[in-house]
């Protein structure tokens, strides 16, 4: 079965978490834009009440065109579920995000939700995190030091992510580095407090204890994991 097949049918699963009147947070990438799509078809068709608050201005985009209503998270009292996808998780279902550039609102948005439900393919569960190079949002001033001291930190090689030739600029006009640690990540929270110790670190592509669900599409069907499964 191809991959985006794969994407799909974790995607839509997914919004069995969603109910009428709930106020839902929306990730980014290729495999919750089929969420987002599916959640935009029920809203239009099968009269489905929600409230979204993308995780990026793509996925933005993406609502609007589909016509889910949207806010600002500062004006709801919080969110019922997330829904987004994963670089990695690992057996504890810590994640590697940002994979997307997205790291940081879906990291806001993620911590202000009730329920984190991750939608991913096979290729994404993993024993050790890592192998995925870890995405780090840190500030354009003096990135070079940062950089270095990322790589002090870890121990390996970090790389400056480009787009268009260019340094690529998140959301929030930062940049992102990203480290090739290799699959070496066994105690995600101290990376994760070690690089957020570091003035310009923004912030880290681990989600330490955030995941509940995982919604793994693979060759043999779709498997809802549960945390503690
Ligand atoms: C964006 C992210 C994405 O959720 C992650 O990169 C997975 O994306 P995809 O579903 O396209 O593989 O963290 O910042």
């Amino acid at each position: 079965m191809d991959v985006e097949t794969l994407k799909k049918e974790a995607g839509v699963a997914a919004c069995a978490y969603v109910r009428d009147g709930m106020n839902v947070g929306l990730g980014t990438g290729s495999t919750v834009k089929y969420t987002i799509l599916e959640l935009g078809r029920l809203v239009q068709h099968e009269g489905l009440n929600i409230v979204g608050v993308p995780t990026s201005i793509a996925t933005r985009d993406l609502a609007n065109e589909v016509g889910i209503p949207l806010a600002d998270l500062d004006d709801l009292p919080g969110l019922d579920v997330v829904i987004d996808g994963t670089d990695e998780f690992d057996p504890a279902f810590q994640l590697i995000k940002g994979g997307g550039a997205a790291l940081l609102r879906e990291k806001v948005v993620a911590q202000a939700s009730k329920r984190m439900v991750v939608v991913a393919d096979e290729r994404k569960k993993v024993d050790v995190l890592g192998a995925f190079p870890l995405p780090i949002e840190i500030t354009p001033f003096s990135y070079g030091t940062t950089k270095r001291q990322i790589e002090s930190v870890l121990g390996c090689k970090v790389s400056m992510r480009k787009h268009d030739g260019e340094l690529l600029r998140t959301d929030n006009g930062n940049h992102i580095a990203d480290a090739h640690a290799g699959p070496t990540i066994t105690e995600p929270e101290a990376i994760e407090a070690r690089l957020l110790s570091l003035a310009g670190v923004v912030q880290v592509g681990l989600f330490n204890n955030m995941c509940d669900v995982v919604i793994l599409a693979s060759s043999s069907g779709v498997a809802v994991l549960e945390k503690g499964d």
